[in-house]
């Protein structure tokens, strides 16, 4: 018997109540199956926080963020709080300060295509059939992060906007060991992409990951230029196995790895500190259009509970049952809306994960 870990559980806005509501039944039932003795603590964040104590990140919510042992979040955000500053919002005060105060710099996102799911991606089922690309991105420094930032008026009246691309050495060590160590659990290449033809700062990330190389000789090494990268992902995104790189080219280069997969629905995300503690979430957000109509996929969250129990908990049998559940349930044809195609059968958000529950 483990001892006891806590799970901060934040279900956030939207979807977020629903899908959540789901990963939690499929967490508590593994808790119990497997013995892990977690602990759930659920907690307001985003515009529910905002509605309820004036605040996207109540101190109590982030208190329990702090001591936990591993992190759920569902999505945050909303037509209702867009009239805020800024600042003040559930995506910049809510999930950003999460990541910024708990130091959360690596972000996994695997792009997985499912079998089952060949037809819902928008490249012919032949370049994407057995996809399986992790893209490791640094998340909290880059060009959304450095300073000096702003909108400035020039001697002559003109408005110049500017920002400043910074890594140093240790960032960029930091995110390389993350993904050299994943590159080796997994197939043992590793994709390091950037503009080092262009850019200073991406040089020094180019020599970085060249001279940590040396201390993973199990590890395939290579270098790609970002348009370059963004253009092999859509001809042959298979030539992939791990792929690392900064916050601004990562942010761009998941999303299209995403639609590779077919929906953003079946998408899991880790946010990980040096110690391997992290937050999951799904990579998509609070879908207004579709919130309160159990409609949306949970699977993305239910994934995201499968990452946490193998990268945040050492309980990888734990994580392989849920994986091979949705994989199940994908097998018998059981789609929610975002996945449909003719011929399967569509579910809604609870009938979805009554059904991975059922496949445990
Ligand atoms: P979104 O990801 O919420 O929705 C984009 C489209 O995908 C919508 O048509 C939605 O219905 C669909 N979709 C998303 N998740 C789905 C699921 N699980 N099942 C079925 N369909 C799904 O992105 P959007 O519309 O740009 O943003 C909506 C709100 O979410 C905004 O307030 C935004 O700031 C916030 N957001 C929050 C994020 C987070 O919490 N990590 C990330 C992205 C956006
Ligand atoms: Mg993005």
């Amino acid at each position: 018997m483990s001892t006891q870990r806590t799970i901060a559980v934040l279900p956030g806005d939207g979807i977020g109540h629903e899908i959540m509501a789901e990963a939690v039944k499929v967490l508590e039932n593994i808790n119990t199956r497997f013995g892990l003795g977690l602990n759930l603590e659920h907690a307001l964040v985003g515009g529910s926080a905002i509605d309820a104590h004036g605040s996207a990140l109540p101190e109590a919510t982030f208190e329990l963020c702090a001591r936990a042992d591993a992190i759920l979040l569902g999505a945050v955000g909303g037509p209702k709080w867009d009239k805020l500053p800024v600042a003040e919002r559930p995506e910049k005060a809510g999930l950003l300060e999460i990541r910024r105060r708990l130091d959360l710099f690596g972000n996994l996102r695997p792009a997985i295509l499912y079998p089952q799911l060949a037809n819902a991606s928008s490249l012919k089922p032949e370049l994407v059939a057995g996809l399986d690309i992790l893209i490791v991105r640094e998340l909290t420094g880059g060009i959304y992060f450095g300073q000096p930032r702003g909108i400035r008026i020039l001697e002559n009246g003109e408005r110049e906007g500017y920002n400043t691309y910074v890594y140093n050495e240790s960032q960029i060590r930091r995110i390389g060991k993350v993904a050299f160590e994943a590159a080796q659990k997994r197939g043992g290449r590793l994709c390091s992409v950037d503009k080092a033809n262009v850019l200073e700062v991406t040089m020094l990330w180019r020599e970085v990951m060249d001279d940590m190389a040396k201390d993973y000789p199990d590890v395939e090494l290579s270098h790609m230029y970002v348009d370059n990268a963004a253009m092999q992902l859509i001809r042959e995104p298979k030539q992939f196995d791990v792929v690392v790189t900064g916050n601004m080219f990562g942010d761009i280069l998941s999303d299209a790895a995403a639609m590779l997969t077919g929906s953003i629905g079946m998408l899991p995300s880790a946010s990980l500190d040096v110690n391997g503690r992290g937050m999951y979430e799904p990579c998509h957000g609070s879908a207004p259009d579709i919130a309160g109509q159990n409609k949306a996929n949970p699977l993305a969250t239910i994934l995201s509970v499968a990452m946490m129990l193998r990268y945040s908990l050492a309980e990888p049998d734990a994580a392989q049952a849920i994986e091979d559940a949705v994989s199940k349930v994908l097998d018998k044809g059981l789609r929610t809306g975002d996945i449909f195609s003719p011929g399967n059968t569509l579910v809604n958000t609870v009938e979805m994960g009554d059904a991975v529950i059922a496949a445990l």
